[in-house]
């Protein structure tokens, strides 16, 4: 007998509620916006808010408002959310320390409550966050990702469609590597529907491109004194309807690596193919000499924070 899909929102805030608007609109899935005790009654006014929107616009979808882990028990999708933003000025490595400890918290009830969901972290600094939710849960690496990657990938789009004056969606491009200012944005495959970028794009302007990318969200902090939430929330739910629906969409992701681009125990952003069976493979490409210096350089700031983290 089919049955709908359980979606469990660990973070009821603005992406977690913007998460909760597009599954419901898409008709994903149930939808369950988990917060902690003080928020509860956000939580449950955001789900009653989008239950009246469905009847408004005509989607059906069981939206709950919790602080209750045995709510989320039996979850196909857990998107978190869960932690506090950057302000103004602040680096996503400054969260560590207050997001550690909520990462950690969020995990030990993960494992207790939704062993076999297919987990996206979100929460910044996102490669050490999604580190850290793998190793307290212990869950299977191919069931545990994180979202940084489609995110980026599609603010760098964005910025090359309305430098070359073209329709956003004819720019394929992807940005690996750690969510931070080491990002890598992979110039030598980005084409404009298979015309290479750089036959398009003068170098310069292409340079100009890539430091705006890396700098994409903190331009977005720096007007609106928090983190973008529209499109990291669209990013989230690509590869989550991906799973869901075993698209084996070849997405950028933040993927446990145990060797792959020479890696090991390392979560970094990387082309990966999501589908059925979580994050199915994990894509290996020729890189220039120059990108993989970045990659490395990238893999090693991640790896700094992480061991930075097994301190607190
Ligand atoms: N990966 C990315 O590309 C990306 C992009 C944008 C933002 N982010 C990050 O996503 C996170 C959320 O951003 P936001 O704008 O939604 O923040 P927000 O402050 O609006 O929402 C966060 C919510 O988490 C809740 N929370 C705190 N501790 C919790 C716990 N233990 N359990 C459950 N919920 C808890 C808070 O009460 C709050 O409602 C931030 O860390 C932000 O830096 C990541």
């Amino acid at each position: 007998m089919p049955r709908r899909n359980k979606i469990a929102l660990i973070g009821a805030g603005n992406i977690g509620g913007e998460l909760a608007a597009l599954a419901a609109r898409s008709e994903l899935g149930d939808v369950v916006l988990f917060d902690i005790a003080e928020k509860e009654g956000v939580a449950k006014g955001k789900a009653l808010d989008l239950e009246q929107n469905g009847a408004v616009l005509g989607y059906d979808a069981g939206i709950t408002g919790s602080s209750s882990w045995a709510e989320v028990a039996g979850s196909d999708v857990v998107i978190i959310t869960a932690g506090v933003p950057r302000k103004p000025g602040m680096s996503r490595d400054d969260l560590l320390s207050v997001n550690l400890k909520i990462i950690r918290n969020v995990a030990e009830n993960l494992k207790k409550h939704a062993p076999d969901a297919f987990v996206i972290v979100v929460s910044n600094p996102l490669d050490v966050m999604v580190y850290e939710l793998k190793r307290v849960t212990g869950f299977a690496g191919n069931k545990v990702v994180g979202m940084a990657g489609v995110l980026d990938s599609g603010r760098f789009q964005l910025f090359l469609a309305r430098e070359a004056g073209v329709a956003v969606k004819d720019v394929r491009a992807m940005v690996l590597g750690g969510h931070g200012d080491t990002m890598v944005p992979v110039v030598s495959y980005c084409t404009i529907n298979g015309i290479p970028v750089r036959q398009i794009v003068p170098a310069d302007k292409l340079a100009a491109i890539v430091e705006r990318t890396r700098n994409g969200g903190g331009e977005i902090v720096k007007l609106m004194g928090t983190s973008a939430f529209y499109a990291p929330a669209s990013a989230a739910i690509s590869m989550a309807t991906s799973y869901l629906k075993d698209q084996k969409r070849l997405l950028p992701a933040a993927a446990h690596l145990q060797g792959e681009y020479g890696y090991n125990d390392l979560y970094l952003g990387v082309p990966v193919v999501i589908g059925a069976g979580g994050v199915e493979r994990v894509v290996t490409i020729e890189l220039s000499a120059e990108e993989k210096a970045m990659l490395d350089k990238s893999a090693a700031a991640v790896r700094e924070l992480i061991e930075a983290s097994k301190n607190l």
